[in-house]
């Protein structure tokens, strides 16, 4: 006896007709990670597939990327010279300020969002100024800074600030200083629920951002707590975030869920670097179906309620679609 569930899955066309969830090209952002040089493309061995670009190597990639019908990405810096304040990030001719010049004359029409934070940018690699005593960022001169690099940013031609630090009051500072400036129509897509996590690993080859000691669990968050994740997020939101984010992905879908429930914002995910790892890495010992696996974890975060999602994996997916 065929019931109500089995007699819908025959016909594949009904259960195309059927299928609750679909994934676009549109929901899609992708980092892209910019140095200086010319001619620079540098493949990061535990991230295959992943490079650090000079800008003209980046701005030939956004041909490729358009190709494929992606128009979002998201940058992160990788500086020629740090210090203890990350002034790279601050500073009109530092790389990130070049990049989105660049690519924005090349092509306005790629919508262009900047990481905020100072990890890649600071000599100790935590994402702020440190508070000698204890020996932790300090929230509120971090926040200041903060300010003043979405306002480099923004006055760089950037389309879109991503703040990704976890200081209380993040929001708050960016938003007034954004607005002081005259950038009140630039939105943030705060990192709002982010967790400390062992899957940033490989990203931290790429950007070259490991902090020289210690670990950053005094501002990201214990992967163990849900209330305290929910409260994050609705912070932001109250503090004017225009877009939400849970980060890492994977491991953290009831949390997606949890914040798609109590916030009407929309939602992104980010499917960070040891998230992409593991499934290359598996791919090469062949031991899944990539592609498969691949598709199958991108129809999870949407099916858990991303309506975004930022992934090393999105001109596989695209190729795909
Ligand atoms: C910077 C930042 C990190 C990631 C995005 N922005 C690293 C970190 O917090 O250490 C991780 C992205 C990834 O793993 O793909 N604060
Ligand atoms: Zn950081």
């Amino acid at each position: 006896m065929f019931t109500r569930f089995r007699r819908k899955r025959i016909n594949p066309v009904l259960r195309d007709l059927l299928q609750e969830t679909h994934l676009s090209v549109n929901d899609f952002i992708y980092p892209l990670f910019i140095r200086s040089g010319e001619g620079i493309k540098n493949e990061v061995a535990s991230m295959p597939g992943v490079f650090q670009m000079s800008i003209d190597e980046v701005i030939k990639e956004c041909d490729v990327l358009k190709g494929l019908g992606i128009y979002s990405i998201i940058l992160f810096g990788i500086p020629d010279t740090k210090d203890s304040v990350g002034s790279d990030a601050m500073c009109e001719h530092g790389i990130i300020a070049s990049g989105i010049r660049a690519i924005k004359e090349a092509h306005p029409d790629m919508f262009v969002v900047t990481d905020l934070c100072f990890c890649e940018y600071t000599d100790h690699g935590h994402c702020g100024v440190l508070d000698p005593v204890l020996e932790t960022v300090d929230n509120d001169i971090t926040l200041d800074n903060l300010a003043k690099q979405a306002a480099v940013h923004a006055k760089a031609g950037a389309d879109m600030i991503a703040p990704s630090g976890m200081m209380d009051g993040m929001i708050t500072a960016i938003r007034d200083g954004l607005d002081m400036v005259g950038f009140s129509h630039i939105p943030i897509m705060s990192y709002s629920t982010k967790f400390s996590s062992a899957y940033y690993g490989p990203f931290r080859d790429v950007a070259e951002s490991s902090p020289s000691f210690g670990d950053r669990r005094s501002y990201q968050m214990n992967p163990a707590n849900r209330k305290e994740a929910i409260l994050e997020s609705l912070e932001d939101e109250k503090e004017g975030a225009d877009i939400l984010m849970v980060k890492p992905a994977l491991a953290y879908l009831d949390i997606v869920r949890d914040i798609k429930e109590n916030s009407s914002l929309p939602l992104a995910v980010y499917n960070v670097s040891g998230e992409y790892s593991m499934l290359k890495m598996a791919a090469k010992a062949g031991v899944i179906d990539y592609e498969k696996v691949m598709m199958e974890t991108m129809i999870g975060f949407k099916r858990a309620g991303a309506d975004i999602i930022i992934s090393y994996h999105a001109k596989e997916v695209a190729e795909l679609l």
